[in-house]
């Protein structure tokens, strides 16, 4: 089925940072939306036509948000525990596993594979982690890094689901960056207030990234298009060195803008280690399988991607500021 032909989704992490450009992009192509979230005030704001807003926790098993499931075309499946914001040490990242582990065995529970014809599960691309100076596609071996070792119980899992019956496509988004998230907090506010952008010591270290508009299309598109029980990457054109999107911010927003490259140590101390690592490794990824089921991005690099954030992000502080 092509994804625009009007299908109902049920939308897991509605209210997140991924999950409510799908949500937009979902409306936009005409599909009608279980959008679940587990607060009264974040889900008032999702009230629009075409969505419905299933007050829900994935951690509730007789939730009835299953009862939604159950009547879904496809499901995407963004919802995770909060991952960014203060430091990020081991413990808490283990947590973060068990909790995720926990919120998919439900997710899936809930599904009828009669009914359902995709889940398209969200992972992140930490769970390829190391993969060197070349670039890599989707069946290169994981040397998961940052989040990746935390995210790896759940994706390995994945295989024994889809042999189960589940109709499961895994996507994996590289760095999403956008007007909000990590790249709000780490990148655009700090230079904003003329505070520098940290970084790790040695030499530039290339990543994959992509602006959130094209991850929410590709989510979106992979409903339709991907194959069950195979992974895509959802990852700009090239890779960058991962100081590039600040310095492209940098310009957007018209400031000098100073990065300050920190020891690894110094940078675990601030931010935790699973943050430090997240950028201690080379991650260079091929968006072709993805490109082969006709996707196509509306920002094929950050250089065309990242000004376009920056001006979302400015207009969304003079309405906050109105
Ligand atoms: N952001 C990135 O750069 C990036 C990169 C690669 C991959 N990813 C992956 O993309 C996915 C979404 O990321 P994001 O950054 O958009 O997430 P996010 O902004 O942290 O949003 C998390 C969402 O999960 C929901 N949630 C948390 N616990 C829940 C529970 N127990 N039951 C139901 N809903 C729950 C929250 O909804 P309520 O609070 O409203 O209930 C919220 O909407 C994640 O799987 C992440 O690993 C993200």
């Amino acid at each position: 089925m092509a994804s625009g032909t009007g299908q109902r989704i049920f939308l897991t992490g509605a209210t997140g940072f991924i999950g409510a450009y799908v949500l937009r992009a979902a409306i936009a192509t005409g599909h009608e939306v279980d959008a679940l979230s587990r607060s009264k005030s974040n889900a008032d704001a999702l009230i629009s036509p075409g969505v419905k807003v299933i007050a829900g926790d994935l951690s509730d098993r007789e939730g009835a948000w299953r009862e939604a499931v159950r009547k879904a075309d496809a499901v995407i499946h963004l919802a995770q525990p909060q991952t960014f914001g203060g430091r990020v040490t081991k413990e808490r990242a283990r947590q973060y596993c068990l909790r995720r582990l926990d919120m998919d065995r439900a997710l899936f529970e809930a599904i009828d594979p009669a009914k359902t014809r995709q889940i398209v599960y969200v992972a992140g691309t930490s769970y390829y982690g190391d993969c060197g100076p070349e670039i890599r596609n989707e069946t290169a071996v994981p040397h998961p890094r940052g989040w990746g070792p935390y995210l790896a119980p759940a994706i390995e899992s994945l295989p024994d689901y889809v042999a189960r019956g589940l109709p499961i496509v895994a996507a994996f988004p590289g760095w999403v960056y956008g007007p909000g998230s990590w790249f709000a907090q780490y990148v655009l506010e700090p230079l904003r207030d003329g505070r520098p952008v940290y970084g790790l010591q040695g030499p530039p270290r290339y990543t994959s990234p992509v602006h959130v508009e094209d991850c929410a299309r590709a989510l979106l598109h992979l409903t339709g298009h991907g194959e069950i029980g195979s992974r895509y990457f959802i990852v700009d054109d090239l890779p960058v060195p991962g100081e590039r999107l600040a310095e492209i911010a940098a310009k957007a927003l018209g400031v000098r803008g100073h990065g300050r490259k920190l020891p690894f140590a110094l940078l675990k101390l601030l931010s935790g280690h699973v943050i430090a690592d997240s950028l201690a490794y080379e991650n260079r990824l091929s968006n072709h399988r993805l490109k082969s089921t006709g996707f196509s991005f509306a920002f094929p690099s950050c250089e065309e991607g990242v000004p376009n954030a920056v001006q979302q992000w400015l207009i969304n502080q003079s309405d906050r500021n109105r």
